[in-house]
């Protein structure tokens, strides 16, 4: 069976362990701080807080995952959820029903095991002011075991009509459950930096930052390593520097890459730069609908921005050299390209450079030669 995982969690023996920002994750939650979790997509921030947390086993994970929320309702329901799947190892749920019967929820039993789940009217329309109902739940679950309680995709909650008063009433109620660490997690910098970092917002400093960046070479090589030999297959450094390039040390393109590299082989085989090809091409005929579907959604313009981007780099997109490049004169439509292109998630901007949200897809159109 293949060993790499990637596009979910990651537990045990599929964790590198990462010693030290686990140690410093530990110990502000156990000192009670509440931390703000930073990373780009797929660094592995989620795997991070469950590997830490199981390590903590006197608290109990709370964890609400709020990615693409559009509405008020849409949180209060996630953050039920979260709850009700917490109790329901412990067979509370009639507990948190009963808490709740101002929301009018159903509660409903597994017809083959019986167990119960609660869920609200959709058709209510929830105000922000509930929030501070589900804040205060969350204060009462703190009572009868300690928690630690995690917004995971927490940029989200800017997609919220109310967002600014959605955050004002979470940070009332957050900054008076002293006994209680919460992390904040988020994946879109900039829009976690509106949240923490804007003095006008509720969260402004809040909370001490974290920051998930990629996992130093030496050891995760040597982690892939050990998967690749209980295959019997043994690899080239060159190659794991390849691997490591063309993913830019994002984990989970790391794992994507070697766990094609793996289907691209068989046991008693040496992996090097030879075998790439092959596995870049299996990603790709995976990927193609995905990387089609998004071409389709462009302009000639942003098309050969895109284009410009996988061969040059996004460091200057304004420059001479760019421009010439792609054959856009204005730079002013540069510019515009690049927003409609962050705003469909092909790319996103970090550190003033423009970067491909999926390193595969960069791969794909230079190796289309387009
Ligand atoms: N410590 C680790 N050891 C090995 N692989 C890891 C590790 N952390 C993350 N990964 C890889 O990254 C993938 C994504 O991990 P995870 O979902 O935790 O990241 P994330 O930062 O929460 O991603 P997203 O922003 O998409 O929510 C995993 O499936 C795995 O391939
Ligand atoms: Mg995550």
């Amino acid at each position: 069976m293949n060993p790499f995982k990637y596009g979910r969690v990651v537990f045990d023996e599929d964790f590198c362990p990462r010693p030290g920002l686990e140690k410093h994750l530990r110990s502000y939650i156990s000192s009670g701080q509440n931390v703000l979790l930073e990373g780009e997509r797929r660094t592995g921030k989620t795997s991070l807080i469950y590997r830490t947390v199981r390590g903590l086993p006197k608290l109990r994970l709370l964890y609400v995952d709020i990615l693409e929320i559009k509405t008020v309702s849409d949180l209060c329901r996630r953050i039920v959820n979260a709850v009700v799947s917490m109790e329901q190892k412990s067979g509370m749920v009639e507990r948190v029903f009963k808490s709740l019967v101002h929301l009018k929820p159903t509660m409903t039993l597994d017809p083959l095991t019986g167990v119960p789940a609660l869920s609200l009217d959709a058709s209510i329309k929830l105000k922000p002011g509930y929030i501070e109902g589900l804040m205060d739940l969350i204060e009462e679950e703190n009572k009868r075991k300690n928690l630690i309680v995690v917004f995971d995709e927490f940029q989200d909650i800017l997609n919220l009509k109310e967002a600014a008063e959605a955050l004002a009433v979470l940070r009332s109620k957050v900054q008076f459950h002293a006994a209680i660490p919460y992390i904040f997690s988020g994946s879109v910098r900039n829009q976690m930096d509106e949240i923490f970092n804007h003095p006008e917002s509720a969260f402004f400093k809040s909370a001490v930052t974290l920051n998930v960046g990629e996992l130093e070479r030496d050891i995760f090589g040597n982690f892939l390593r050990g998967k690749f030999s209980k295959g019997k297959r043994t690899l080239s450094q060159s190659l794991l520097d390849k691997v490591f390039d063309i993913a830019r040390d994002i984990p989970g393109d790391v794992q994507q890459l070697c766990g094609a590299a793996w289907d691209a082989t068989s046991p008693g085989d040496h992996i090097d730069e030879k075998t790439l090809p092959a596995a870049l091409e299996l990603i790709y005929s995976r990927e193609l609908k995905g990387y089609e579907a998004s071409l389709n959604r462009l302009t000639g313009q942003q098309f050969r921005c895109i284009v410009g981007l996988s061969r040059i780099g996004g460091r200057s997109p304004m420059s001479s050299e760019f421009t010439k490049a792609t054959g856009i004169s204005q730079p002013a439509s540069v510019k515009k390209a690049l927003t409609r292109l962050i705003k469909l998630r092909i790319i996103y901007r970090y550190k003033r450079e423009y970067k491909f949200i999926n390193p595969f897809f960069r791969s794909w159109l230079i190796y289309k030669n387009y």
